[in-house]
């Protein structure tokens, strides 16, 4: 599955660069100090085989020539040691702070991307998968550390190498440093189609990674649903297919990497074979020591491993702009949904009174038909209002839009009087709780979990809330009550507990609104009832709308509205109801009929 990423508007690259190098200010000293103890390591490597040619031409002494003996040998050999230490301690310093600046600055970027997807609207999270952000938030993030990291240690060291070893070479034999002037631009050149070639691959293969974390992820999460529908061996032949494209696209994008290794290696033994040939006829000629024939071809060994490093990085840093395009994706996706022009910021809901005038709403715009429309209906403050009709009718979607969940089309939702969007939403969605059909709850305590509704709630608020869902009893049951631990999406407590669990967690808000999206369908009817009783004396004047499935769940509320095809198609109490309206009486008769059945 790949995710449809729309993104809201053109970021332009300078902006873009702005973003990511605000990230880097706070540790610009490590940036800095990275690449510049590098430097040191670079001098040291430059200088040893310039020294040690010169150990063996002077000191041994070459071509018949007498050295100048064990003195010469010895002050050589106390100076290259000494580079070595200086190189030593430079390099440790140079990854050490390489590393420290990567981790640091990957680490904030993760938090960036996580706190934007915080922000997303329910809209925003439709168009990533589930499975795509995951790995956006992970396996980018770590490709972006591991470049910068590389990136820090090569920036000065590679450069270094390249000019440092052209220049010692060129001044030790000018003639056969024209070697390496007819190789590195071919090296160049191949490095560059490398880069041509291999980026669109590890795109693909990072979007085919998508795919299967997606795949992973339905899977695991909805284990229970797949071996109870025996839809194993199909999901398994999901996942190979899944499995299978990102081998396909792993191996076409490493068959670059693969190839990449041989064709510079043997570049470099050429280039070694023609200087010992070329270099070997000069030294018979007497014109040149052996000491800087050795050297030479240690330049060539150096400034060619250092291009097949940057060769190196740059299909690595392929593979890490395609991460950081997608964690640009994210970053710089517009959230469809602020308050930025809000008006009343900082009004909270305190009455409420719930009015929707002319509302159309569709999830697609570019679709022709609107889910809801041309909804109008009024909510006193802490009336009960039921909302009935066919599965798929536009419910759940109409209640989405009170707690501005999502944004209607046409129309105007009111909250007290103000528009929904003209109220920051931090107050919007405290003054609405909302239970939602598919609720879900987390790995911790019952009690931590309750305390999403209000952090600082006391005990004694807590067990009161859970007692109105009828939550109390069965807690108070368990050997550890409150303090229970609840697997990941609370799966060691029953649907119809998870159900009285969430609605504590709703109530514990003390919202001025309630809405209860089918929230107690797995619950009992005689408990159903018990709450419905609870609702009337502790939130007498919470506004409370309850989508329900069974007409007894809404049977006494103060205004019932039947809902087909996403329009109101009926409105008012059970009884005026029951006498007029044709979807009603169809509803109530077809569940009137099955309690007969059953009795
Ligand atoms: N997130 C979504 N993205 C796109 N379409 C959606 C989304 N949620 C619902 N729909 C579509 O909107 C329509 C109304 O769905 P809605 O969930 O509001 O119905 P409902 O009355 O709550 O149904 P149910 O009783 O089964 O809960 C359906 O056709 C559904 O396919
Ligand atoms: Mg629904």
């Amino acid at each position: 599955m790949l995710c449809r990423v729309k993104p809201g508007r053109a970021v332009k690259g300078s902006d873009r660069v702005k973003k990511y190098l605000g990230f880097i200010k706070p540790y610009i000293l490590y940036f800095i100090l990275g690449p510049l103890l590098m430097l040191t390591e670079v001098a040291g490597e430059i200088v040893l085989p310039r020294l040690m040619g010169e150990m063996v031409d002077n000191g041994i002494g070459t071509g018949g020539a007498q050295g100048l003996g064990a003195g010469y040998i010895a002050g050589h050999a106390l100076m290259m040691f000494g580079f070595i230490i200086i190189m030593i301690t430079g390099g440790i310093g140079g990854h050490y702070f390489s590393i420290k600046a990567a981790v640091n600055f990957s680490s904030d970027l993760r938090k960036a991307v996580f706190d934007k997807v915080q922000t997303f609207s329910f809209k925003n999270i439709d168009d990533f998968s589930t499975g795509s952000l995951v790995t956006r938030l992970t396996n980018d993030i770590t490709q972006i550390m591991n470049i910068t990291r590389m990136a820090l240690i090569m920036a000065v060291r590679a450069p270094g190498m390249l000019i440092g070893g052209v220049i010692m070479a060129c001044s030790i034999n000018p003639r056969l440093a024209m070697i390496l002037l007819v190789m590195i631009p071919l090296l160049g050149i191949a490095i560059f189609g490398l880069l041509r070639t291999s980026l669109p691959r590890f795109t693909l293969m990072q979007e085919k990674l998508d795919g299967l974390n997606a795949r992973t992820q339905e899977n695991i999460t909805n284990v229970r649903v797949i071996k109870s529908f025996v839809r194993d061996k199909l999901e398994i032949k999901r996942f190979n297919e899944a499995s299978c494209e990102l081998r396909d696209a792993t191996f076409s994008a490493m068959k670059i990497v693969v190839c990449t290794m041989p064709v510079m290696t043997l570049a470099m033994n050429i280039a070694t074979l023609v200087t010992l040939w070329r270099g070997g006829n000069i030294v018979i000629a007497g014109d040149m020591g052996v000491g800087s024939l050795s050297a030479i071809i240690q330049y060539i060994t150096q400034i060619l491993g250092s291009l097949m490093m940057v060769s190196m990085m740059i299909i690595s840093s392929s593979r890490a702009v395609a991460s950081l395009k997608r964690i640009s994706e994210v970053l710089d996706t517009e959230v469809d949904l602020t308050d930025e022009n809000a008006k009343y910021k900082d009004r909270h809901v305190t009455e409420g009174r719930i009015e929707f005038r002319n509302v159309y709403f569709k999830y697609y715009e570019n679709r022709d038909d609107y889910v809801l429309s041309d909804i109008s209906f009024t909510a006193e403050p802490g009336q009960v209002i039921g909302i009935v009709g066919v599965t798929g009718s536009g419910k759940s979607s109409l209640v989405q839009l009170i707690p501005r969940l999502y944004d209607v089309l046409k129309g105007e939702v009111l909250v007290d009087g103000i528009n929904v969007k003209d109220y920051g939403i931090k107050n919007l969605r405290e003054g609405v709780s909302m239970v939602l059909q598919k609720n879900v709850l987390f790995s911790g305590t019952i009690e931590e979990n309750l305390r999403w509704g209000d952090e600082n709630a006391s005990m004694e608020e807590i067990r009161s809330a859970a007692e109105a869902a009828q939550a109390d009893g069965f807690v108070s049951s368990f050997i550890n009550g409150y303090e229970m631990e609840l697997g990941q999406g609370g799966v060691n407590v029953s649907g119809g507990q998870k159900q009285r669990l969430c609605i504590a967690r709703a109530l514990l808000k003390k919202p001025r609104i309630l809405i209860l999206d089918d929230s107690t369908s797995a619950v009992d009817t005689a408990t159903e009832a018990r709450i419905r009783s609870a609702f009337r004396t502790a939130l007498k004047d919470t506004t409370k709308i309850i989508i329900a499935q069974r007409i007894s769940s809404v049977i006494d509320a103060d205004k019932i509205l039947v809902m087909n095809d996403g329009r109101i198609v009926g409105e008012g109490t059970h009884s005026e109801l029951i006498k007029s309206n044709k979807e009603y009486q169809e509803i109530y008769y077809s569940q009137a009929d099955k309690e007969k059945e059953v009795s």
